[in-house]
């Protein structure tokens, strides 16, 4: 795959899973220019000794960045920590990866509280909403420093984001998936991130700053179970395909790892 992603990079939930993969293959297949702003909650603890791993062996390539998305002071500490790395330079993506989903699967209605929606909202939806707010900064300058000859065009190159979301939000296709798992705070939460992508779209167009959701696909991680059909190196390099590929007419769109649309 000719990658064609450049410059800063942010990835949330970076330590492992699909944003641990992320991660790699940004940091194998993008050119001497890319940096990679890794974040995960805890960078020194024994769940990012795999991260840890790839800043050594990609060294000068990747920033591992303290950021826990459940709580709004960690996002705005882990911002103004990339705004001073970044100086007069740009965001040129943003992929709000991380995640979670409570309480564990199948979720059945009878096991789900208030605390649940709670802090999966919290995270899924408030997090992503909230650092995008605060990177709009850095993003609306990546995508001016591109302006020359570049016109209206968007890309991930250029400046964008990208909104991990998943299948199993779309409120047309639930009565497919609903009898396996009910999942009430995952999905409702991730709908909501879609509708989030469909507004920053909106209000972000005139900027020139791209946004998408993209499904993984079913993928074997921690939250996607072992059973799942698809491993995460397939699923990261389909999905750094697609992101490769959009331009605008992708912007505000719901897109499988594969580039194929999903109904809302
Ligand atoms: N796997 C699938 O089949 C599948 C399908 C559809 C969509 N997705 C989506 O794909 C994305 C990645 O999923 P995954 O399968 O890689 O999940 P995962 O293996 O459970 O990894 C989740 C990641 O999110 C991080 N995270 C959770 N809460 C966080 C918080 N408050 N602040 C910062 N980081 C936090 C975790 O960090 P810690 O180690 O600190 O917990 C971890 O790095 C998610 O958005 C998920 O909804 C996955």
């Amino acid at each position: 795959m000719p990658m064609t992603l450049e410059g800063n990079i942010l990835v949330t939930g970076a330590n492992r899973g699909i944003g641990l993969e992320l991660v790699k293959q940004l940091a194998e297949k993008t050119g001497g220019e890319a940096h990679i702003y890794a974040c995960c909650r805890a960078p020194d603890g024994t769940g990012a000794e795999a991260l840890r791993d790839l800043t050594t062996q990609y060294p000068g390539k990747i920033t591992v960045i303290k950021l826990d998305m459940s709580d709004e002071d960690s996002v705005s500490a882990a911002v103004q920590a990339v705004k001073e790395q970044i100086g007069d330079g740009g965001l040129n993506l943003l992929i709000n990866n991380a995640a979670i989903n409570k309480p564990l699967s199948p979720a059945p209605l009878s096991a789900t509280g208030k605390q649940d929606m709670m802090e999966v909202f919290e995270t899924n939806v408030v997090g992503p909403f909230l650092i995008a707010k605060m990177l709009l900064p850095l993003l609306q300058r990546a995508a001016e420093m591109k302006s020359p000859g570049e016109g209206d065009k968007m890309s991930c190159r250029r400046s964008a984001i990208i909104n991990i979301s998943t299948l199993l939000a779309s409120i047309e296709k639930c009565p497919e998936s609903f009898g396996l798992a009910q999942m009430y705070p995952y999905r409702t939460s991730k709908a909501a991130l879609n509708m989030l992508t469909r507004c920053q779209a909106e209000d972000f167009k005139s900027l020139n700053i791209l946004v998408t959701a993209i499904h993984p696909g079913w993928v074997r991680t921690q939250m996607g179970g072992k059973q799942a059909p698809l491993n995460p190196p397939d699923s990261v390099h389909g999905m750094l395909s697609t992101m490769s590929s959009l331009s605008n007419k992708d912007c505000g769109t719901l897109l499988d790892w594969q580039g194929n649309p999903i109904p809302w």
